[in-house]
């Protein structure tokens, strides 16, 4: 089968622009610049690249951006005191704090401090797909918004997410199976589930967060089934200069050749969930959720 390759990278950098457009609109009229802020808590590799690069999509939507950062002794009530003050801030449309926390910080305390109409992670309860209009987490919109902009058909299609974490198994499961967004059959796998194989050989769709490198093999997907690929694990790669890259949850080199649409990695979900961020962070700033 030939496959059609997802250009998250592309599809990305057009909706960037598009925000950007509607930015200078807003600017003309004597409005402000939304304004996007990202508290980072100590040294991590990973969450300095995926802050940096936040930074870099807020200059080139137009966006206000403040970066905040506290070293790794940062105490929990310090925190939820920056919490507290970006809460209350008038000139902060949204805010995130950067996951994962030091071990002696409760994530899910910090979360919950968040008001929810700043919340552009998505990752407030009021937020977390119940159906009604709210800021959907990041990592889950940009795949819908893939999905769309593919015109891949999702109604009534077997979908299996393998994974169920916080920020992208369960709000991506609840949102494949709500009518308004996917409107699937879905069904849950993760590192448990004895019946992972043969449920992926069933999907017409298989959306991978599992965070395990090449997870995904021939043998588990479906002729002409859609892979979208949320792995992103730093492996060893001595010929690269950094000395490592991102390696995805699927296979790549021998489950493409099955697939009638596949996202690569890098350059396919990754670059959609920072720009789903820009979203959100527009659509705070318009109010468009919440008064
Ligand atoms: N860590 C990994 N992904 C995310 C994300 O989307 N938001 C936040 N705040 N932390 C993360």
């Amino acid at each position: 089968m030939s496959y059609q390759l997802i250009d998250g990278k592309a599809t990305a950098a057009a909706i960037k622009e598009q925000i950007a457009q509607e930015v200078q609109g807003i600017v003309a009229e004597g409005g402000r610049r939304p304004h996007l802020v990202a508290v980072l808590v100590g040294h991590d590799g990973g969450s300095e690249t995926y802050v940096k690069n936040k930074v870099i999509a807020c200059e080139q939507c137009g966006f206000r951006s403040t970066l905040i950062r506290y070293e790794d002794d940062v105490t929990e009530e310090e925190l939820l005191a920056c919490v507290n003050r970006l809460n209350n801030d008038e000139t902060v449309d949204g805010f995130i704090v950067q996951l994962p926390l030091p071990k002696h910080i409760d994530e899910q305390r910090v979360t919950m401090a968040i008001d929810y109409k700043k919340d552009v992670d998505g990752f407030h309860p009021i937020n977390v797909a119940i159906g009604l209009p709210c800021f959907i987490s990041a990592t889950p919109l940009g795949i819908l918004t893939l999905l769309r902009h593919y015109n891949i058909e999702t109604s009534g299609k077997k979908c299996v997410v393998l994974g169920r974490s916080n920020i992208v198994g369960k709000p991506m499961a609840q949102l494949m199976m709500q009518k308004q967004y996917g409107d699937s059959t879905v069904t849950v796998c993760h590192s448990h589930s004895k019946t992972l194989k043969q449920e992926c050989r069933e999907a017409d769709i298989i959306i991978a967060a599992i965070g395990h490198p090449d997870f995904v093999t021939a043998d588990m997907v479906k002729e002409g089934a859609v892979i979208i690929d949320v792995g992103t694990t730093r492996v060893e790669d001595a010929t690269r200069k950094s000395g490592w890259r991102l390696n995805g949850d699927v296979k790549f080199d021998e489950v493409a050749p099955k697939c009638s649409f596949i996202t690569p990695v890098p350059g396919g979900v990754g670059p959609m969930t920072i720009c789903s961020l820009m979203k959100n962070t527009l659509a705070a700033a318009r109010h468009e959720f919440y008064k």
